[in-house]
Formats: structure tokens, C-alpha cells, sequence
């Protein structure tokens, strides 16, 4: 009895607490070299779904400073990899869940032909902010 009573505590209280929010990003829509949306706010334990849509690419975390390419495996304490992930051709690859570890800034891009995807302005931020923006990853990108 007492069991039962902790148990429907529990189921009470993980959902928000524990499991967290999911967060839908499309990667490559419309042919695009892009992620959208572009931001994503999350906390600690929310997972974000890439859903690959068009041509060869990954989700991957990169330098705010030197965004492109990203490094295999992924940038940065907390950071993640998708690997590559083929659209192309008709092709239609299960979603990628990544779970966010914390509440710090991550700023993503695709690691394809060795950065220029990145280049194109691929580009994803992670809880940006007033310091390091979405709008400034981008431009280091399209810059690098
Ligand atoms: C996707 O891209 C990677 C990196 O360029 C490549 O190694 C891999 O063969 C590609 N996958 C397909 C199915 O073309």
C-alpha cells in the first residue's frame, strides 16, 4: 500500500522533474543547408529530435569561435554528435534524440564536406546568450 502510494508519487512528479521536455528540429527543409528552428531553450534532461529531411548531414556542437567544421564527436563539454545521417536519394532515416546535460549555451552545425555546409550558415544555438548569440555564431560561420 505504502509502495503503491510512492510509486503514483513518483509518476506524479518525473514527468516535468526528471524526463524533461522534447524539442522538434528539422535539419535540412526545403533542400536548405539549415536547421530549423534555428534556437532551441532547454534545460537540463530536455531532449531535442533531429528529423533529417534532405541531402547527407549531422547535428553536431561546434566552437562559438571557430564554428566550421565541427570536430567528430562533437564540441565542448556536454557536447553531442549525431554522425552522419543520409536523406539523400528518398531516403528516410529514423530521428536522432540527443539529451541536453545542462543549461549552458551549445552552439551546433553540420560537419559535412569538411565545414562547408557550416559555411552556408548551418547553424543551430542551444540556450544563446546575451553574450553569445545565435546571430553572432552565424556570422562566425559564414565568416570562417
Ligand atoms: C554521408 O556523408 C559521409 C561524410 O561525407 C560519408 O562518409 C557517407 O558515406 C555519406 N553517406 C552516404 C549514404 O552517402
Amino acid at each position: 500500500m505504502l509502495f503503491t502510494s510512492l510509486v503514483a508519487v513518483a509518476f506524479a512528479v518525473l514527468p516535468t522533474a526528471v524526463l524533461g521536455a522534447n524539442h522538434d528540429v528539422t535539419v535540412g527543409a526545403n533542400n536548405a543547408f539549415a536547421f530549423s528552428p534555428t534556437t532551441v531553450i532547454a534545460d537540463a534532461g530536455d531532449t531535442i529530435t533531429f528529423t533529417f529531411v534532405s541531402r547527407n548531414h549531422s547535428a553536431t556542437t561546434a566552437s562559438f569561435d571557430d564554428p566550421c567544421p565541427p570536430p567528430v564527436g562533437g564540441f565542448g563539454t556536454g557536447g553531442f554528435d549525431t554522425g552522419f545521417v543520409n536523406a539523400a536519394g528518398g531516403a528516410t532515416p529514423a530521428p536522432v534524440v540527443v539529451t541536453i546535460q545542462d543549461t549552458l549555451p551549445h552552439f551546433v552545425s553540420c560537419m559535412q564536406a569538411a565545414g562547408a555546409h557550416c559555411r552556408a550558415g548551418m547553424t543551430l544555438a542551444i540556450n544563446p546568450t546575451a553574450d553569445q548569440t545565435y546571430e553572432q555564431f552565424l556570422a562566425n560561420a559564414l565568416a570562417s
